[in-house]
């Protein structure tokens, strides 16, 4: 245990894993504090489109990057949190999947990962922090109390992610949907700088055959593993 800081559980894997909605279910088992680290590529990628800005301008997007004025705002008792860019509420609209494959493109980009380093480092706030994305345990929270990386088969998860936008009323196509994510997961796994891979003392789970609640309780055991040391 880390006796000057506050805890962590960084949960790391690609999009369709479910890392999401078991991060937020875990936030609240524990009563921490939650980060969604795609929010913010998605918030980034979302406010370039709006300003005609290139995905692949390095140094407009790292400048956008270090003044980004987003806020994650959870009411008290829910798992809802709102995101806010520049006073709009932008908490359906990222979540679409090409806002999705333009946070990989500028997720790729060197300069922007710095510039949102020390921001998701400032998360970390007693009693604790739970938090997901692609290199939480690797490169922003290398001494993080407790790692996980979630796996699934690009089947199940493209299915998963169809069940999960068809719910919120966003048309999707299935075919889309899988070649979208392939590009996405190759750009991710592939780019130079904190690519997605699990740290190497994180614990792996194939979630393929389990349900959201038995992923959880995997992780909240490996989690009062930690605390009982
Ligand atoms: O987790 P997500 O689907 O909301 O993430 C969207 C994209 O943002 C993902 O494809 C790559 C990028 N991302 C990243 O590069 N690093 C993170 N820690 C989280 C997301």
């Amino acid at each position: 245990m880390n006796l000057n800081k506050a805890p962590v559980v960084t949960i790391d894997g690609a999009s369709g894993t479910g890392k999401g909605v078991v991060g937020q279910l875990i936030a609240k088992q524990l009563d921490w504090h939650l980060l969604d680290s795609g929010v913010l590529y998605r918030v980034l990628a979302l406010k370039a489109i709006k300003h005609n800005v290139p995905l692949d301008d390095e140094p407009v997007l790292e400048m956008m990057a270090g003044h980004l004025d987003v806020q994650f705002i959870t009411p008290e008792h829910s798992t809802d949190t709102k995101i806010i860019l520049e006073n709009q509420t932008v908490t359906d609209e990222i979540r679409t999947e090409a806002i999705g494959n333009a946070a990989s493109k500028v997720g790729a980009l060197p300069l922007v990962r710095l510039a949102l380093l020390e921001r998701q480092r400032n998360f970390r706030q007693l009693p604790g922090l739970v938090t997901d994305g692609r290199d939480m345990g690797t490169v922003v929270f290398p001494d993080a109390d407790v790692k996980i990386f979630l796996t699934a088969s690009p089947e199940e998860r493209a299915n998963r992610r169809y069940k999960q936008l068809k719910g919120k009323g966003i048309d999707v196509n299935l075919d889309s949907l899988i070649g979208e994510l392939r590009e996405r997961d190759k750009r991710d796994r592939e780019r130079p700088i904190a690519p997605l891979k699990p740290a190497e003392d994180a614990v792996c789970i194939d979630t393929d055959h389990l349900t959201i609640e038995q992923v959880v309780d995997r992780i909240m055991s490996e989690i009062r593993k930690w605390q009982a040391k």
